[in-house]
């Protein structure tokens, strides 16, 4: 039986949404088929065998658990991530599931370690995830290949708040408001911030200089929001198309996780066939550019009124509970919740066989 190590938590500000995204993985895997191996991460990026319950998980309780027992039976419990013997990490499982949000989870840093421990892994590579969690870098890489994208600016920490004044003089006459202020490495709309003024400007560049040393900042569109899903390696293919409807302003981190479920997803959009075909061609497009592999979502705007598509960006381990925009997408195209799982573990056998090969 396969030993499939489920990794959860970790050390981004999206921690919670892990243990979220993980409790809803471990609940519909084939227990007949993989032996669930469950890894947690600390906030401070301890990592720790854990057995308890499931329902520990989502509220953070599983942690003390896991460090009692790891206390009380080192033998047992001590895990040894890089390294040889029956307690390191490649001894103990033979996939790994990295079901992590945002920096160190889903930004090729975890993947790098995998790929140092020679461990076959779920999702994109180190390229791929690095690129995509990069919205600098991967507007720049959409750009070369003429893929479509909103007009936008690259900012320097150092350089943006050196003279801010003069920073925001520069903004101004490049792009007009309103202004999506964003740190170029995060997720879940931590540090994003929209501005309508000069003042509101040189708060939200302070702000996300506080999550990265880059900045992007681009022309706020009045858009809907629509992502859909890919899978593959070598012949990547896309999921249905859906619809988000924020329950704020723009789908911050509020709207994402804290409205009491008022945001609603529409699967699939309501857009003609036409747009759902060129959204599709679009992400399979991206998704390969950056190298993508195993699975994706791919998130884009469409301008209210025109009706043009932007392409946005695309999320290595995007939100992954029973309910979540990219498990619905392709349960909508034919591929149920934990078929989903097994094809992205396939993908990740793959991807290392050929690595291999
Ligand atoms: N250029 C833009 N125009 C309009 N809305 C935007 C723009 N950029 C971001 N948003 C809004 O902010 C949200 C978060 O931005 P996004 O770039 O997707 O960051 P994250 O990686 O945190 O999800 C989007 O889902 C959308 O609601
Ligand atoms: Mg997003």
């Amino acid at each position: 039986m396969i030993r499939l190590g489920i990794l959860f938590g970790g050390r981004s500000g999206e921690h919670e949404i892990s243990l979220m995204s993980a409790t809803s993985v471990i609940k519909a895997i084939d227990k007949e088929k993989f032996m669930l191996v469950l890894i947690g991460i600390t906030k401070e990026g301890n990592w720790l065998l854990y057995d308890g319950p499931v329902e520990k998980i989502e509220d953070g309780g599983w942690q003390a658990i896991a460090e009692a027992a790891l206390a009380e039976n080192p033998e047992k419990y001590e895990l040894i991530v890089l390294g040889s013997g029956g307690k390191s990490l490649k001894d103990r499982i033979d996939f790994a599931f990295p079901v992590l949000h945002g920096p160190y989870g889903e930004d090729g840093t975890i993947q790098g370690l995998f790929e140092m421990a020679d461990i076959p892994y779920g999702g994109c590579g180190v390229l791929g995830s690095a690129a995509a969690m990069d919205k600098a870098l991967a507007k720049e890489v959409f750009a070369k290949e003429s893929l479509p994208i909103c007009r936008h600016l690259k900012l320097h920490k150092e350089e943006a708040l050196r003279d801010i004044d003069r920073t925001i003089h520069r903004v101004e006459k490049f792009l007009p408001y309103p202004i999506f202020v964003k740190p170029a490495n995060m997720g879940s709309s931590v540090g994003i911030n929209k501005v309508k003024n000069a003042e509101e400007l040189k708060a939200a560049i302070i702000e996300a200089a506080k999550y990265d040393r880059r900045l992007v900042l681009e022309e706020g569109l009045d858009c809907r929001e629509i992502e859909t899903g890919i899978l593959g390696n070598h012949n990547p293919v896309a999921a249905a198309v859906g619809e988000i409807l924020p329950s704020e302003e723009f789908y911050s981190y509020k709207a994402k996780y804290f409205d009491g479920g008022q945001s609603k997803m529409c699967i699939p959009a309501d857009i003609s066939p036409e747009i759902a075909e060129e959204i599709k061609s679009i992400a399979i497009e991206a998704y390969q550019l950056l190298d993508c592999t195993g699975f994706a979502r791919v998130d884009f705007f469409l301008e209210r009124g025109t009706n043009k598509i932007y392409l946005n960006e695309i999320n290595t381990i995007p939100g992954f509970t029973k309910f979540s925009m990219f498990p619905l997408l392709w349960a909508e195209a034919g591929v149920p919740y934990p078929a989903l799982i097994e094809r992205i573990i396939e993908l990740g056998f793959e991807r290392y066989e050929d690595r291999r090969g």
